[in-house]
């Protein structure tokens, strides 16, 4: 495994691959890895030669100040999760902010066809144009192949590809299942900031999903969403934000059932200051 803080210390090393025909996958990362993170790194050393992950905590996709603040920064811990794997074809991108960025930290406007309007991009608002914006650069820094995004994320999932069709050279976008922990929390880096009982009860949001996968056979999407909101209003450790039943393609809210059309539900939940998504 090797290690890159610069990226005129990667591009050669890049470059030198593509002339030789390896195949390249790539693994963005925020940091803070966990075997979700680490699923995603898998499937990519299974079907490429060679893993770009990158890990930067990238400042203009935080639409909170204080969660970037209290975001986990573990780079350390970080390369020995990725050094047990054991795999001497990943590459590490870790840069400083000014690698990035340079001097001045600002996002890029983009259009997603009305997919960044919807759920995280009403309640984050500039999120996806942040996003847009690293993965954009990254991409064309590392003009992968093939780049993994997790279903966890699944909006994010959905405007990447986009993003990627976009682009000249874009990469193939691979979907990675959801990893959860033994009680059905999704996994995230996010997880490392609640307190036990919340990470144990935390629970109850996969367990409302599954209500209503359960519910979404008989009932109405009206009906689904009053269940959904009852399990949480006066929650003693959780606020919900939304529960949106909506298109699998557009993301545009869903009120009615239509055939030939698949749906798929979206909740955001805070306990206290961290927010937890999940679908
Ligand atoms: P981060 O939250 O670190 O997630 C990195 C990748 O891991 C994303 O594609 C995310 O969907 C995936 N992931 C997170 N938790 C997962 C889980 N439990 N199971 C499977 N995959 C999971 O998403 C970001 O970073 C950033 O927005 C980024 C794309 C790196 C741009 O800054």
């Amino acid at each position: 495994m090797q290690v890159f803080t610069i990226k005129s210390d990667l591009q050669p090393v890049l470059d030198k691959l593509r002339e030789t025909q390896k195949s390249i996958g790539f693994v963005p990362t925020m940091g803070a890895l966990h075997d979700g993170h680490l699923s995603l790194v898998q499937q990519s050393l299974k079907q490429t030669d060679f893993t770009v992950v990158s890990i930067f905590v990238n400042p203009t996709q935080f639409n909170n100040a204080a969660d970037l603040t209290n975001y986990p920064r573990t780079l350390e811990r970080d390369l020995l999760k990725l050094s047990s794997l054991n795999a001497s074809n990943i590459l590490v991108y870790a840069p400083e902010t000014n690698d990035v960025y340079g001097s001045v930290i600002t996002s890029v406007d983009f259009e997603f066809g009305g997919l960044e309007h919807q759920m995280e991009g009403k309640f984050r608002p500039g999120h996806f144009n942040g996003v847009g914006t690293i993965v954009k650069f990254l991409f064309e820094l590392i003009q992968p192949q093939i780049a993994f995004f997790g279903e966890k994320d699944f909006q994010q999932a959905l405007i990447v590809s986009k993003l990627a069709e976009m682009l000249e050279n874009g990469p193939t976008i691979e979907i990675v299942p959801i990893f959860r922990e033994a009680n059905g929390l999704a996994m995230s880096s996010r997880n490392e900031r609640l307190t036990a009982e919340q990470r144990e009860k935390a629970s109850l949001i996969f367990e409302s999903l599954s209500q209503a996968k359960v519910l979404f056979k008989t009932e109405s999407f009206d009906r689904i969403k009053e269940t959904v909101q009852s399990i949480f209003s006066n929650h003693p450790l959780f606020q919900l934000e939304y529960f949106e039943i909506a298109d699998a393609q557009t993301l545009e809210s869903a009120a009615v059932l239509e055939p030939d059309r698949k749906y798929r539900a979206f909740i955001a939940v805070f306990a206290d200051d961290v927010r937890l998504i999940d679908t």
